[in-house]
Parts: structure tokens; sequence; C-alpha cells
């Protein structure tokens, strides 16, 4: 049995999963809002805005179920080649979903991160990425980390370059160079690596998210697009996790 956190309710809710071993980290490629609302006879952005609903579910069944750490890609460094109608948008549903839900969040122990180089992105959106950042830093439950302008490749040729910078200046020493070293200089040094990733829609691939981090990630794909997702998909998610062994290259 697990608590329901939220609305300050002491309801318990029963969930088919090991309540000990639910992942630390849960990363989720939300994939499918166009296909979504194409079937419907609606517009792209439709999809989008049913996007951002499905947000709210998925949220709160991982922080009632205590994972601590959920990464969300939505914003990737490839998504700049979408017509530029639907990126101004995208970014409109992000100050909008922020504007709307973060006192939630916040009432919740949600505290917000952000990962990725969002210093490309309008005044407008930065502002509010950054005030979010700020209600909640001290919020010791549910980290949801935004992925934006995020792209993997581009995260570690960036932690290289700060290294190589370091290495030239004499404050690291080739020989200090290791995988934790590595993961520090990361967007998500402050993050354990997540052991399990979803994805939806029925692609299977992970494009360029979190591609350190997901060495030893269990995948799972599903069919269903992202605004059909819901708190009782991440619970078959987990639970099929739960059945997998782990063996990190052992046996
Ligand atoms: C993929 O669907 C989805 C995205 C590129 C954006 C994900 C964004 C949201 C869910 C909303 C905004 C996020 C926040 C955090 C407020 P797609 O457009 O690639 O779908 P398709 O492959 O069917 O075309």
């Amino acid at each position: 049995m697990f608590k329901n956190l939220w609305n300050n309710s002491n309801k318990e809710i029963s969930y088919n999963i090991n309540k000990d071993c639910v992942p630390n980290h849960i990363a989720i490629i939300m994939d499918g809002n166009g296909r979504w609302a194409t079937e419907r006879t609606l517009p792209r952005s439709a999809g989008h805005r049913a996007g951002v609903e499905a947000l709210r579910d998925v949220i709160k069944t991982a922080s009632n179920i205590g994972v601590k750490y959920l990464t969300l890609y939505a914003f990737s460094t490839e998504n700049w080649k979408r017509p530029e109608s639907e990126v101004s948008l995208l970014m409109k549903l992000l100050i909008e979903y922020l504007r709307k839900e973060v006192k939630e969040l916040h009432k919740n122990n949600v505290r917000i991160n952000v990962i990725g180089d969002i210093k490309q992105f309008q005044d407008e959106v930065i502002e509010e990425v950054n005030k979010a950042i700020n209600k909640t830093k001290n919020n010791t439950g549910l980290c949801v980390s935004i992925a934006l302008n995020y792209g993997g490749r581009l995260e570690i040729v960036n932690a290289i370059k700060h290294i190589a910078e370091n290495s030239k200046n004499g404050a690291i020493e080739i020989e200090d160079i290791n995988e934790s070293l590595v993961s520090s200089f990361l967007y998500t040094k402050n993050i354990p690596d997540p052991e399990l990733l979803i994805r939806t829609s029925g692609e299977i691939r992970i494009s360029n998210f979190l591609l350190w981090q997901c060495a030893y990630s269990e995948f799972w794909f599903t069919d269903i697009y992202w605004p059909d997702f819901t708190g009782e998909h991440l619970i078959k998610a987990i639970s099929d996790y739960q059945n997998r062994s782990r063996r990190f290259g052992g046996i």
C-alpha cells in the first residue's frame, strides 16, 4: 500500500508493485503528441496540449509511490527543426504549465529542475523556468527534471570541453579522469542514473536522450501515445521493470 501524499489525503492506494524496489529515477521520452492529434483530425497543437495534461497524473503517481527523480524529455536540441509556429507553441505551453502548476507542485514538495541549455530561449521562458526552480529548490520530494534544449551528445561534448579546460590549467590531472568525474560535468551531476527509461508512441530508439546516463537503464517501450499515458501505465512499466533481472554485465 502506498500513501496518497497529494490533496492532504491519508487514503492508501494499492498498486501491484513492490514498494521496496521502486526505481529511484525514471526518465520518459514523451512521444506521439502529433500522431494522437492527427488520428483525431485535430491540429498538432491539440496533441501538445493533451500532452501537457498527461503530465499531471504521471507526476502525481510517481510522487505517491516514492520515485525520487523523474526526467522528462520536453524539447530536444533537434526540435528547433520544427516549424517556428510549433516551437513557439511548445514554449507557450511550457510557460502556461509552469504558471498553472508550480503552486500545486510546490505544495506537494516537488522540486523542479531543468537539464539542457536554456540560454537560447526567450527571456520570458527563462524567467518562468528560473522562478519555478527557485520557488521549489528546497523541496525534498520528487525532483522533476524537464529536459529543455537538451541533447545527449552535446551534453557530453560540453563536458569534454570543460574537462579539457580544467586539464589545461592544471586543475585536473589526466589520471583523475574517470567515469565519476565525467558524470560530475554533466547536467545530471547531482542525479543518479535512471534505472528505467520509458518511451511512448511505438518508437524504439533513444533519440539523443541521456546517452551517458542510460548505459545500464532498463528500457520500456509502449505503443500508447503520450497524451493517453497515465499513472496506471507508469505502474505497469514499473511492474515489468521489477520482473527483470539486472546484471550490469555480471551473471
Ligand atoms: C513529442 O511528440 C513531444 C514533444 C516534442 C514535446 C513534448 C512536450 C510536451 C508533452 C508538452 C510540453 C512540456 C512541458 C513540460 C510543459 P511529437 O510532436 O514528436 O509527436 P509525433 O511524433 O506523433 O509527431
